[in-house]
């Protein structure tokens, strides 16, 4: 079970992790309204992704006895003024994301629990890949600069992703 403290920081997780899911949704419709379907999609799988992610801390509180409570999730930002502002946004949003997973295992250890840490590892490999995702694109987007060629060769291969659902396991514990 998690002490109150870390329970508490687990639920801003869950917050954080829905909240990306929501940002990313944004993204989408701003993708789509420049009408660069790829990106949108991409951006919609992106969103998925984070649902899974917030579902992991709902069903690790569940299965550990501890009590979920989901806080209030604010607006995110709609409107971009050009694509690689959507990908700066969504970098710095994913570095915070990391910060926060690492402050979690940092108190999952002085609290001394090893089932919290385990589960937590999950987090820390997959934020590399997050962090790593959009630092690509962006660089990408970066020596594409402005060329709309460029962007439409971009936006097909980002339309090629698709949603793979983490491996089992605090995924979706539900049984009958
Ligand atoms: Fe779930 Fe992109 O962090």
């Amino acid at each position: 079970m998690l002490g109150k403290k870390l329970q508490d920081a687990f639920n801003e997780q869950m917050k954080h992790e829905f909240y990306s899911a929501y940002l990313y949704m944004a993204m989408a419709g701003y993708f789509q309204s420049e009408d660069l379907p790829g990106f949108a999609s991409w951006m919609r799988v992106q969103a998925l992704e984070e649902m899974t992610h917030g579902e992991k801390f709902f069903n690790f509180t569940c299965e550990t006895a501890g009590r979920t409570n989901l806080l209030p999730i604010d607006g995110p930002q709609n409107n971009f003024s050009e694509p690689i502002e959507a990908f700066e946004v969504g970098l710095q949003h994913e570095k915070f994301v990391t910060s926060s997973i690492n402050n979690l295992m940092n108190m999952a250890g002085k609290e001394k629990n090893y089932a919290a840490q385990i589960f937590l590892q999950w987090f820390v490999t997959e934020q590399i890949e997050e962090e790593s995702s959009f630092s690509l694109i962006l660089k990408k987007l970066q020596r594409i600069a402005g060329d709309s060629r460029g962007l439409m060769m971009l936006d097909q291969e980002l339309g090629q992703r698709v949603f793979v659902p983490p491996p089992a396991g605090n995924t979706i514990a539900v049984s009958a």
